[in-house]
């Protein structure tokens, strides 16, 4: 639809607008409604932003009717099945797939960001045992920003380059650490001679007092979990880093933005807030009685794992990660798992039920991935940790991709105003 645009008539004016198409390479055009308010003196409206683009991006395309999700042009299921999470870290910053050096260099640059300063380990200790590890990711990723003050000149590619290399390498330290704290066990430190995942599995589980052998099993799923979570275009918590980005803030601080956001049982949190459900469910014979609940307008429950604003056929990662439960269980004897079965079971109920159906609502990505941590001996309350370390790459991405942009400028929403007009001050004797 090159040079097309929709014609904007005023009702009461009769002024018209010309509002040009942006077309991009794949999915659905926009319209540029930038001159509106200037031309016309009026908003667009949308609240959840369930029809609007706020950017253009190169990174991530998703095809939510077909449930097409791709990485830089390469299907996700391929970089599954064939990549890993570090390469497609470097695919996901730099915009191709490294050669063999490049991707020497980038594993070398991230195995050597690791460690934390020891000042920032004290932080730890100023939570509870019991708070919850993304309250203490929010808080001491924050913390980053007091201590990368002076490699942060946004404008410099190299200092946004450390800035993202940085990030990626710490945030499974941060995590590890966090979950450390919380059973009261000492911080394990990185060892360079493991690779990403398995050197986070040690961070994790290994105590001073013994060895500890990461098991590959384990480390596969979790490279193959983090490429799956590594990116997915504007959802809520990258929104969130280009708009604190956007006022330029200190990048470190940025990505906090992004874990707080990612946080909530709408977003991330479903795959913790599924696990829980699961568990409140306890038996198959229970599913009519939960789905009814999920129908019913006056319940606050909701199918946890399911649904997706962009998703109206399968979530392919969901997909991907039912499958990989199969594996991983098998490998775990944990064959009759009775969440997983309890979920195929719920799945399959829920996607013969009309009202499903009728709402497109199909599993996505949180509604097995808590199975699969959950057979590696991962916590509930870390699961939503674990989505933030994969997408701590997604976001340092579109952070950067905004900061390379020339054309980027401080995000700043309009509201329709329904307060009170204008009226006089009472004195306090007169109320
Ligand atoms: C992620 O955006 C991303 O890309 C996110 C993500 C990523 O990788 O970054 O994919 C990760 O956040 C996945 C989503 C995880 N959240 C959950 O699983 C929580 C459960 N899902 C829902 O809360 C909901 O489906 C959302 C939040 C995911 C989507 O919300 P929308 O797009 O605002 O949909 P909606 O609330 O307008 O629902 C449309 C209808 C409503 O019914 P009606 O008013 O039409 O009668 O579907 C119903 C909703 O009540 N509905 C559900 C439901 N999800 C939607 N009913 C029961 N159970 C559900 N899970």
């Amino acid at each position: 639809m090159a040079n097309k645009a929709f014609t904007l008539t005023h009702p009461d004016t009769g002024q018209t607008s010309e509002l040009p198409l942006v077309t991009g390479t794949l999915g659905t055009p926009a319209i540029d409604v930038r001159g509106i308010n200037k031309d016309q003196g009026i908003f667009t409206f949308d609240p959840a932003f369930t029809s609007t683009c706020s950017c253009e991006s190169a990174i991530t395309y998703i095809d939510g009717e077909n449930g097409v999700l791709m990485y830089r042009g390469y299907p996700v299921d391929q970089l599954a099945e064939k990549s890993s999470f570090l390469e497609v870290a470097y695919l996901i910053l730099y915009g191709e797939l490294p050669t063999p050096a490049q991707l020497d260099e980038f594993v070398e640059a991230i195995t050597q960001h690791t460690m934390l300063n020891e000042s920032l380990i004290k932080f730890f200790d100023g939570f509870h045992y019991d708070a919850h590890p993304m309250a203490m990711l929010t808080g001491i990723v924050g913390s980053l920003s007091a201590f990368y003050h002076d490699t942060t000149d946004i404008n410099n590619p190299q200092h946004r380059e450390i800035f993202a290399r940085r990030m990626i390498a710490k945030i499974p330290t941060i995590a590890a650490a966090a979950y450390k704290h919380s059973i009261g066990q000492p911080k394990i430190y990185p060892s360079n001679d493991l690779d990403y995942c398995s050197n986070f599995l040690r961070m994790l589980f290994a105590v001073p007092a013994e060895r500890y052998e990461v098991d590959p099993v384990a480390a596969k799923a979790l490279d193959v979990l983090f490429i799956l979570h590594a990116d997915h275009e504007q959802n809520a918590s990258t929104s969130t880093v280009r708009l604190a980005g956007s006022t330029g803030c200190n990048p470190y601080a940025a990505i906090s933005t992004g874990i707080a956001a990612l946080w909530g049982p709408a977003h991330g949190g479903a795959n913790e807030a599924v696990l829980n459900m699961l568990g409140e469910i306890g038996d198959v014979s229970n599913v009519p009685r939960f789905l009814e609940k999920a129908k019913d307008k006056n319940d606050p429950f909701r199918l946890m794992g399911f649904g997706h604003r962009v998703y109206k056929n399968f979530d392919p990662r969901a997909t991907i990660i039912r499958g990989y439960c199969h594996q991983v269980l098998e490998h775990y004897n944990m064959q009759n798992n009775q969440l997983f079965e309890l979920a195929l079971e719920l799945e399959r109920i829920a996607l013969e039920d009309d009202y499903f159906k009728e709402r497109k609502l199909y599993p996505n990505v949180d509604f097995y991935s808590g199975i699969i941590y959950q057979a590696l001996g991962i916590p509930v309350n870390m699961f939503t940790p674990m989505f933030a370390i994969a997408r701590t790459v997604g976001w340092a991405a579109h952070w950067t991709e905004m900061q390379q942009d020339p054309g980027m400028r401080i995000g700043r929403p309009r509201q329709v105003y329904t307060g009170q007009t204008q009226r006089e001050y009472v004195p306090a004797d007169q109320r």
